[in-house]
């Protein structure tokens, strides 16, 4: 698979088979990862790969903020219940998060090669017939999310990611065509 053929089949996927993603291929994302540009080599990115149990205490961090909207406490605990089954169900969590330094100019540029890493993440995944779907959110500043992934008080967590086998790989999203938004500046 070409670079542009991963450009090209990479989608958010939502739906993944129950196979879990083994060490050897999660350590092939991981080192695509940490090739992405970081000016200063800085090498903000910090990874922690979630575990069924750490999957589901996220999960339940997430459930109890969605139980907020529930009618009764009944409801609220099949939210929360649910959720947490749901993430400890996915067949691999892959959190990123990044190291704060303490220069904003600095701090932005990391924030910036942290997601390239994990867009090399995701095509790295593609290629190797796996799907990623990248999520983010007010949870990630949660405390008990937070607690969950064991991130470390001086990280910021800036994307979590499923990652598995797709069981479905939905249809490509429509995009703007890149001439419709470009201008050539004599
Ligand atoms: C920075 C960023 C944050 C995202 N956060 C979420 C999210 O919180 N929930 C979600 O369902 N998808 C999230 N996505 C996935 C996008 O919704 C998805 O990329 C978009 O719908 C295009 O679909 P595609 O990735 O299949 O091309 C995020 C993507 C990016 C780049």
């Amino acid at each position: 698979m070409t670079l542009f053929d991963a450009l090209a089949a990479r989608r958010s996927v939502r739906q993944f088979t129950d196979r879990t993603p083994t060490r050897d291929e999660l350590e092939q994302m991981l080192d695509a990862a940490v090739l992405a540009p970081n000016h200063r080599l800085t090498n903000p990115w910090r990874f922690y790969v979630l575990g069924p149990e750490a999957r589901a205490a996220y999960g339940l961090a997430l459930g109890h903020r969605k139980a907020k909207k529930a009618t009764d406490e009944a409801q609220a605990a099949q939210i929360r219940q649910a959720t947490s089954d749901d993430h400890r169900a996915w067949p691999c969590m892959l959190v990123v998060a990044m190291t704060q330094h303490e220069n904003p100019e600095i701090r932005e540029e990391d924030y910036a090669a942290t997601f390239m890493a994990v867009q090399n993440v995701c095509l790295a995944a593609t290629a190797l017939g796996l799907g990623t779907h990248i999520r983010t959110g007010a949870i990630m500043g949660d405390p008990a999310a937070r607690a969950a992934v064991g991130v470390s008080d001086a990280e910021r967590i800036v994307a979590v990611l499923t990652v598995g086998t797709p069981a479905v790989v939905p249809d490509a999203k429509p995009r703007t065509p890149a001439r419709e938004l470009t201008r050539w500046v004599p």
